[in-house]
């Protein structure tokens, strides 16, 4: 069953590429831009990846990425992401990046983008390992900042597919952001948000109806819902769930409560996905394996997941056929 899950073709489309930070990056980072750590060592930084809710998590991982300052620092963790996932046989990835958790301390957003972009391009030459980036606002400053930001973004146009939200859920709607969506539709931008993480599933009806997304990131919610989970599925609109983010973050107190496998059985198309792996306890083989062995889930489901990350993603068809 294991090499059932490493030898599957798989497709990622919910990383924040600043949630690959593992520790000992950390310091390396802090040390090669001479920056003094809250913590003594890797372990006793690793050994604050205690959370109890989503917030708790944001805390801290806002807090380690401010070591990431120049383009070689964004590119070096973007490698090794890339590198973590080519071993897991990851064929194609879509990569959210917080522009604002950067700008807001003084780093340039080309440096940013630049330092991203170079390690995708390296990995698609080297490995023919495909990719995506989705610009992300943070739900937790002003839609006045997300404006901004999405002007900031003019010059790197045709380097970003789509925009995302994430950050602190609850308490910031889709419905707060709203008119910066329909500017960045305007554009050309594909559109994605977080909802229905530790919010209500009313977010992830908003988020559909009011963002006008495509794509849903979490929408574990849903399985409150029955009218909306039939409306998920009819639709077919895809859902990139995060089964080890949510035991971390404690959506769920087990494995076993999970509703993944409720959700694909109802005929809803759930991907499986790994949003900040260097803080949740595993890459995308882990992710599946935790499905397998904590909720049941068996090579049949598993293949399907896989299949519909393939159906969810932004490659064109022709493409898409290279993987299935
Ligand atoms: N930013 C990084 N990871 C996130 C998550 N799981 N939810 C909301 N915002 C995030
Ligand atoms: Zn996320």
């Amino acid at each position: 069953m294991t090499s059932f899950i490493s030898e599957l073709p798989k497709v990622e489309l919910h990383l924040h590429i600043e949630g690959t930070l593992e520790p000992e990056m950390v310091f390396a980072l802090a040390q090669r831009n001479g920056i003094t750590l809250d913590y003594a060592d890797e372990s006793a930084l690793r050994a604050a990846y205690q959370f109890s809710d989503l917030q708790s998590f944001l805390d801290l991982y806002y807090q380690g990425m401010q070591v990431l300052q120049t383009e070689q620092d964004f590119f070096d963790l973007t490698w090794a992401y890339l590198e973590r996932s080519h071993a897991d046989n990851v064929r194609h990835v879509e990569v959210f990046f917080d522009p604002q958790a950067h700008t807001e301390r003084g780093v340039p957003l080309a440096a940013v983008i630049g330092g991203i972009v170079r390690a995708l391009e390296q990995a698609r030459r080297q490995w023919s390992l495909t990719s995506r980036l989705i610009l992300s606002f943070l739900r937790h400053l002003s839609q006045a900042a997300a404006f901004d930001t999405l002007r900031q973004a003019e010059p790197f146009r045709q380097q970003l597919s789509g925009i995302g939200l994430d950050s602190a859920e609850q308490g910031n709607p889709p419905t707060k952001f709203a008119q910066v969506y329909a500017a960045a539709q305007a554009q050309g931008y594909r559109l994605v948000a977080h909802a229905g993480e530790e919010g209500p599933a009313s977010y992830i009806r908003d988020a559909l109806d009011i963002l006008k997304v495509e794509r849903i990131d979490h929408g574990v919610a849903a399985i409150d819902d029955a009218p909306l989970m039939a409306r998920l599925a009819q639709e077919r609109i895809p859902l990139t769930v995060c089964p080890l983010s949510n035991l971390k973050l404690q959506v769920i107190n087990d494995m076993s409560e999970h509703p993944m496998l409720a959700l694909l059985h109802a005929g809803l198309c759930v991907t499986v996905n790994s949003d900040d792996p260097a803080y949740f306890g595993g890459y995308m083989n882990a992710n599946y394996r935790a499905l397998q062995q904590g909720l049941g889930a068996s090579e049949r489901d598993l293949l399907q997941l896989a299949l519909n990350s393939v159906e969810a993603c932004w490659l064109s068809p022709e493409e898409k056929a290279v993987l299935t």
